[in-house]
């Protein structure tokens, strides 16, 4: 036995968004719909299994949006996890879909209000536990779209907002409309263009929600700089790459996306390996 196969997520730490405590290595959904994120997933029973496996290894955050099919992801955590207790399911709206890999942007007030409403049905929850700004859009002010998001609070549609790909004078900017609860921009070991975002959401105990945190998997094959350490952990590169990210700061909360169980058990083991500081720094200065 490795010294990470029975590990859970709550080896991860907590993180309190609102009134959830969440374990901080989490599940992200994406991976579960047809490819391109269109559509049906080529095999429904492998990603209902993945769902219902997510919690029995204690990840009680699970990353969706209305646009992941669109709608299939939702609907898939509403089939699969319905009523299942303890679980902050946080979606998103603001990016339409004409097409496979295809994504538009769309801040209309009434349209985010509308599809935040349509979440709680394919969901099967009562109030979204955390709702998320897929984008600002460009087109709408953005005063109209946090204004809109401000109401989802006050009517108790949802009890907790974030957002997603912004800069510190976004989140600024928000904050003056609703506590931004956390933010969600593209963050991995290759790819930190949001260092100063994510160094700020710790200065006000924001949650940071790195997405492509295994660099779309490019992190989990081998090959490359992590096997070194991953050979000294008995681990894969990908369980060292979100093992590093854990590392990086209290406030991250990685969600790993995969469609396969086998891949979900591997990434939550991860919550267990604990990089030595000069091992972190090793990784830090060995990729840049
Ligand atoms: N806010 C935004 O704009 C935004 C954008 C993109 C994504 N997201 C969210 O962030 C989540 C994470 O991003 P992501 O899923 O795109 O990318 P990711 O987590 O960096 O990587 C996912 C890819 O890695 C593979 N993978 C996962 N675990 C693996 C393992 N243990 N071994 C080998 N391969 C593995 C998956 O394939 P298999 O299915 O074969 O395991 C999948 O192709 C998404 O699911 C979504 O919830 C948000």
């Amino acid at each position: 036995m490795t010294e990470t196969e029975t590990a859970t997520a709550s080896e991860s730490g907590t993180f309190r968004i609102g009134t959830f405590v969440v374990n901080r290595l989490g599940f992200g959904s994406m991976r579960l719909t047809g490819r391109g994120v269109w559509g049906a997933p080529e095999d429904r029973e492998q990603a209902l299994d993945t769902l219902r496996r997510a919690p029995e290894l204690g990840v009680n955050f699970i990353d969706t949006a209305d646009s992941y099919g669109p709608d299939v992801a939702e609907q898939l955590i509403g089939d699969a996890l319905r009523g299942y207790p303890g679980l902050l399911i946080a979606t998103k709206a603001g990016l339409t879909r004409p097409g496979p890999d295809q994504w538009m942007p769309n801040g209309r007030p009434e349209y985010l209000i509308e599809r935040a409403k349509g979440s709680l049905k394919r969901l099967g929850v009562e109030q979204i536990g955390l709702w998320q700004l897929h984008r600002i859009d460009p087109r709408v002010p953005m005063q109209d779209q946090f204004a809109a998001i401000k109401q989802l609070l006050d009517d108790g549609v949802i009890a907790n907002a974030g957002l997603s790909e912004v800069s510190i004078e976004e989140i600024e900017a928000a904050s003056q409309y609703f506590k931004v609860a956390t933010v969600q921009n593209r963050y991995n070991l290759v790819d930190r263009g949001s260092e100063d975002v994510l160094d700020y959401c710790e200065s006000n105990s924001i949650g940071f929600i790195p997405w492509f945190p295994l660099a779309a998997g490019d992190l989990a094959r081998p090959g490359g700089v992590l096997d070194s350490i991953a050979k000294r952990h008995d681990a894969t590169p990908g369980q060292i790459a979100l093992a590093w990210m854990l590392k990086r700061s209290p406030i991250m909360l990685p969600i790993p996306g995969t469609s396969k169980v086998k891949h979900l058990e591997q990434n939550v083991a991860a919550a267990r390996i604990r990089l030595t500081d000069d091992e972190f720094d090793e990784l830090n200065q060995r990729v840049r």
